[in-house]
């Protein structure tokens, strides 16, 4: 949700900030601006829509100069618009803000700075932040910052330059990730490490409740009262290329293509050479005893990130017998919910800021349960909150739309399951290791379905020509229809309505018409024949179904359109597989219509806002 970008060295300033925000765009592109200080000036140019269009307008107007900060923004209070973009600046135009999160007490802050006499320009909770600053500037703009902290509720990250201290930029961090590149001479701010990446792999990762002072020369670390903070340095072991497209046409594909190399680092060095148990590292603390007190196991997350829960849930009551419960995590805080000191709660998110799941996972701690952290980032929000924390090794995911995230999510889930099955011994040694091995054989069987690209890339032609589509399925499958309608709504704008198929009968059989898309999940043997009843349900309406199912289930083939094939694997472990196909039919599906595939409208990749 926005991505901040800012510089202090010796070199040109504004090719920094807009390769740092090209890396920060899937957090937000409504608009884009950065501001320079230059000869004892602070100059700002801002633009209305993606970073190419500020691009643009700066070839025509270049801003020269060696301090600089950056913003690339997802719209939250105000639309987007050329006034409501970052930076913001003061009434005398000598200070300069770029923030991400929310200022939330900003209405009564605006009315107050306004009663002293201070111009508001735009419609945005973060113009009270410069005019803040310029309110209690007297000379020192890192004081004044700190009483600025004072005033402010809510969740930010922010840097500020000031015409008058023309050697500095002041930041500051709660709720929302700030990132610090130490360099030679010369000193990065980002929200993520991508964006930093092409200049130096030294980082500080700011903590919450923490404010720096960065100039050319080096970085000093505060808390919001002004003591000292000695920070160590975060190295980064992935490097740019990591991140970039790598002769993809987008992010996402390119996502996609990972994700059997994805699987296999998030299983690396996490099961045992006899090939019967899970191993976690030191930052998973959960001792026999500790799992033998768990009574009920909450999982929480959103979008994606909730479905790979809800694969979890299903996962982990069949190995453990123990209730789960999957939600989503702007309801689970508002519902009281009933967990305690016996409840593991398990927090499942790529960012590892998003701000609804890092509530959740403060109210459960709150509650007293344990909370065990999956998540891609490290020195996230949520990796440092949470009492246990699964590294899903995904590397960077740029593309808005979760492909590799999710897919090492589900791999990490099933490596918690069979780690406390072993400790609550309900799966026994061989059990463990068919489990596991199977599991393991997932990264070649997951190139084997992304050679299916072609056959899915036409398939999606049948999809785009319509506006809705029904993806139906019965318990894992149903949990994987339901990732693969979003991703199909999230990039290429087709309606896709995701149905247990046992449910279709009391309501959505009305949607279906002749010729409408079906996609039908039927890789859980145990209720083959119920969902094959459905699929009838679907065909004798004369919809256009296709079906993905298991090799060697030929007799499918004549119930169905058409069928895509996965290799065979345990029905437990199948969504790893059938999900591939979905992530390629929205792929395309939005290729077809000519969508931006990496950055759909209206969304962010991050979301570190409630
Ligand atoms: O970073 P998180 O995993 O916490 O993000 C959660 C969701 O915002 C995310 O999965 C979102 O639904 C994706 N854009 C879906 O592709």
């Amino acid at each position: 949700m926005c991505g901040i970008m800012g510089y202090i060295g010796s070199k040109e300033v504004e090719p920094i900030l807009l390769d740092g925000l090209s890396k920060l765009e899937y957090r937000g592109y409504d608009s884009a601006g950065i501001a320079v200080v230059k000869e004892g000036k602070v100059k700002i140019e801002k633009k209305e829509g993606k970073l190419k269009i500020l691009e643009e307008r700066l070839k025509a107007k270049s801003l020269k100069g060696n301090v600089g900060i950056g913003h690339t923004r997802w719209a939250t209070h105000g639309s987007p618009s050329d006034k409501n973009s970052h930076p913001h600046s003061d009434c005398s135009g000598k200070i300069a803000v770029v923030h991400n999160g929310i200022i939330e007490n900003y209405l009564y802050l605006r009315e107050w700075l306004q009663s002293e006499g201070h111009n508001f320009t735009s419609e945005t909770d973060t113009e009270v932040l410069p005019h803040l600053v310029e309110h209690y500037y007297q000379g020192n703009l890192q004081e004044a910052v700190q009483k600025v902290l004072t005033k402010v509720e809510g969740s930010f990250a922010f840097a500020v330059c000031c015409e008058d201290e023309p050697d500095k930029l002041v930041v500051a961090r709660q709720d929302s990730p700030l990132v610090l590149g130490l360099g030679d001479g010369e000193n990065f701010v980002a929200s993520d490490i991508p964006a930093i990446l092409n200049y130096t792999r030294d980082t500080y990762i700011l903590d919450d409740g923490q404010m720096a002072v960065v100039t050319a020369d080096g970085i000093e670390v505060f808390d919001f009262k002004g003591n000292e903070v000695d920070k160590k340095i975060f190295r980064v072991k992935w490097d740019a290329a990591a991140a970039e497209k790598g002769g993809y046409d987008h992010f996402m594909i390119k996502e996609i293509h990972e994700q059997p190399k994805a699987i296999r680092e998030t299983l690396t060095g996490r099961i045992s050479e006899n090939k019967s148990s899970v191993l976690f590292d030191e930052n998973v603390a959960l001792t026999k005893e500790r799992v033998s007190r768990i009574d009920k196991i909450a999982i929480v997350a959103c979008g994606t990130a909730y479905h790979a829960g809800l694969v979890g849930k299903y996962v982990m009551e069949k190995t453990l017998h123990i209730p789960v419960e999957t939600d989503i995590a702007s309801e689970f805080r508002y519902r009281d919910p009933l967990i305690n000191k016996r409840t593991l709660m398990i927090v499942i998110s790529q960012s590892g800021e998003t701000a609804d799941t890092l509530a959740a996972l403060r109210e459960a701690k709150r509650k007293g349960a344990r909370v065990l952290a999956i998540t891609n980032v490290v020195g996230s929000s949520v990796s440092r909150e949470a009492d246990d924390v699964i590294y899903t090794w995904a590397g960077p995911e740029i593309a808005v739309a979760s492909t590799k995230a999710y897919i090492t999510q589900l791999a990490s889930l099933y490596l918690v399951a069979v780690y406390l099955a072993e400790k609550l011994g309900t799966m026994d040694a061989q059990v463990r290791k068919n489990f596991l091995q199977e599991l393991e054989q997932l990264p070649e069987k997951a190139e084997l379905v992304l050679q299916d690209e072609e056959r899915i890339q036409k398939l999606a032609k049948e999809f785009v020509a319509w506006d809705d589509s029904f993806f139906i399925g019965r318990s894992l499958d149903y949990a994987v229809a339901l990732e693969g309608s979003l991703k199909l709504k999230e990039i290429s704008y087709i309606h896709a309505e995701a149905y247990a198929a046992g449910e279709l009968k009391h309501g959505t059989l009305a949607l279906i018409v002749p010729g409408i898309p079906v996609m039908a999940l039927v890789t859980q043997e145990d209720i083959y024949e119920k969902t094959v009843s459905n699929i009838k349900e679907v065909k004798a309406r004369d919809a256009f179904v296709t079906a993905i199912a298991f090799e060697g289930r030929k007799e499918i083939e004549k119930v169905v359109d058409q069928v895509i094939y996965l290799p065979r694997t345990t029905t437990l472990l199948a969504p790893i597989l059938t999900v591939i196909p979905l992530q390629l039919l929205a792929y395309y599906g939005a290729v077809e219509r000519g969508e931006d595939v990496d950055k759909p409208r209206n969304l962010a990749k991050s979301v570190t806002v409630e």
